[in-house]
């Protein structure tokens, strides 16, 4: 998170972010925004489908998904990549996962 948060202030972008601090399955689970634009998984990698899971419903048409270290989350890649799971996914980089839900 501090690193995360030093990078976006560097970038200027810090002013587009909302940042929650403490439990993701706790901080996640209440007071959503309507759409969000980007989700990008970078804590345990066990928890992944569960984060999506809190806030897929409020994943804007053409949202992106970034997932760090993927490949340690077998039940999340089997899940976005499913072909009737919601998403075009992709494997991007080195073990990162990109993902994008069409609608
Ligand atoms: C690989 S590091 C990511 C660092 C981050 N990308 C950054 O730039 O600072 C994983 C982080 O996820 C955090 N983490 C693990 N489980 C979490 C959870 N349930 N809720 C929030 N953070 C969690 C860990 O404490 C650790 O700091």
């Amino acid at each position: 998170m501090v690193r995360a948060k030093s990078n976006l202030t560097e970038g200027g972008l810090i002013d587009l972010v909302e940042i929650r601090e403490g439990d993701a399955l706790e901080t996640l689970s209440k007071d959503l925004p309507d759409r969000i634009d980007l989700l990008l998984l970078d804590g345990a990698k066990a928890l992944y489908p569960e984060i999506l899971s809190l806030v897929e419903s409020r994943l804007r048409p053409g949202a992106l998904v970034i997932a760090d270290n993927a490949d340690f989350s077998p039940d999340y890649l089997e899940r976005v990549r499913a072909p009737a799971g919601g998403y075009m996914s992709t494997p991007f980089g080195d073990d990162v996962e990109l993902s994008m839900r069409p609608n």
